[in-house]
């Protein structure tokens, strides 16, 4: 077995060796992890080390012993004492030359999932950071001599004209205001991250859209009220939730329903491209609405910068959005709910670490 044993102390997916006996005798460091039980605990206890008595995991490999082949389950929720749940597939192995011994690997899909995105929004927003600076800085400047150039001609002429210049005035505040949007982009300084409530902060944003683009709108609030805090800057948290409402409510059209839905989501954790541990995002905030959905030709680039369906959008929200998410160290992604028809954006952030004293 010694081939196999260390075949699997090399591996970077949870896996564990498994003795004719049906004992987990061996389990890599990925594994001791993603089960929060040493090697020598399921040694001596077996499977229950982990998942407590009678799991799936544990049947299984039963089932695998029994008939004496491979099997696999896809996106099993694992339960684990103490409430953490964990997603993953789990495929069971014979041994190439031992075929009474087994490996059994866990795949977590989902976490996968979650780090390709977080990576590829981080490309995203560093290559808008290049193209918003150099606009901001080539576009400012000229705006604004137009602007006053166009109010002194204004002084000058008839009133015909004069619709002429003030449209140049406010087709000019126009661009300005676009350029002030994209500058957000060109702030690379790392956040000032500190205790915030996320409730409130959605009560706040709700508040500021019912006054203005979602005035009429059913918004719906479930909220999970046991949430700790978040580690997160409010303004930014403010911009990342109004982003996010305004394109509900423009995509659920004056009739529309909007629900903000809010939960603790512990067992989740996903690891960056460069940090040596995963960083657990358990807060979740979800923004949904019975619009038309996303279009499907559009997919995950509507996080890119100017990538709109929209007569007159920028295509900056959603960028805006993976950029402040991305400095949160959280993960924003999209999906269409099947069953109700419905358009969710999910926000996933991490918890401020307490502080005591
Ligand atoms: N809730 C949603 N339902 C359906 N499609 C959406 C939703 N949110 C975003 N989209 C799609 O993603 C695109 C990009 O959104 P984003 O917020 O980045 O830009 P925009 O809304 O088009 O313009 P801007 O936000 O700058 O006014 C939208 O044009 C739309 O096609
Ligand atoms: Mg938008």
């Amino acid at each position: 077995m010694a081939g196999a044993a260390e075949l699997l102390a090399g591996l970077a997916v949870p896996a564990v060796l498994v003795a004719p006996d049906g004992m987990p005798v061996q389990a890599n460091l990925a594994a001791e992890n993603f089960l929060n039980a040493s090697q020598q605990a399921l040694g001596e206890k077996g499977w229950s080390a982990a998942f407590g008595a009678d799991s799936d995991v544990e049947r299984l490999v039963a089932r695998a012993r029994r008939e004496g082949g491979g099997c696999a389950a896809f996106d099993l929720t694992l339960g684990f004492p103490g409430g953490r749940q964990a997603r993953a597939d789990v495929l069971v192995s014979p041994v190439g030359e031992a075929p009474e011994w087994l490996t059994v690997a866990f795949q977590t899909r989902s976490v996968a999932t979650l780090v390709e995105r977080q990576s590829l929004q981080k490309g995203a927003a560093r290559s808008a950071v290049g193209v918003a600076a150099m606009l901001a800085h080539e576009i400012k400047n000229p705006l604004s001599g137009i602007r006053g150039a166009a109010q002194l001609l204004r002084r000058a002429c008839g009133d015909e004209e004069r619709e002429l210049t003030d449209l140049i005035v406010t087709e000019v505040d126009r661009i300005a205001k676009l350029v002030d949007r994209m500058e957000s982009f060109t702030d690379t300084r790392p956040l000032k991250l500190r205790p915030e409530n996320i409730h409130e902060i959605l009560g706040h944003v709700r508040r500021v859209a019912e006054q203005g683009f979602a005035s009429g709108l059913g918004i719906q609030e479930r909220y999970d009220p046991s949430l700790p805090p978040v580690a997160g800057n409010r303004d930014a948290l403010v911009q990342i939730f109004l982003n996010l409402l305004k394109n509900a409510a423009e995509a659920a059209g004056p009739e529309g329903k909007i629900r903000i839905t809010t939960a603790f989501r512990p067992g989740l954790k996903v690891r960056g491209a460069a940090a040596a541990k995963p960083v657990s995002l358990p807060l979740e905030v979800r923004i949904i609405d019975n619009g038309p959905g996303v279009p499907p030709e559009l997919g995950d680039h509507v996080f890119e910068p100017f990538v709109t369906s929209k007569r007159g959008g920028s295509g900056l929200g959603l960028a805006l959005v993976a950029k402040i998410v991305a400095d949160h160290g959280g993960v924003v992604e999209h999906e269409r709910l099947v069953e109700t028809g419905e358009t969710v954006f999910r926000v996933l952030l991490p918890v401020a670490r307490e502080t005591r004293g």
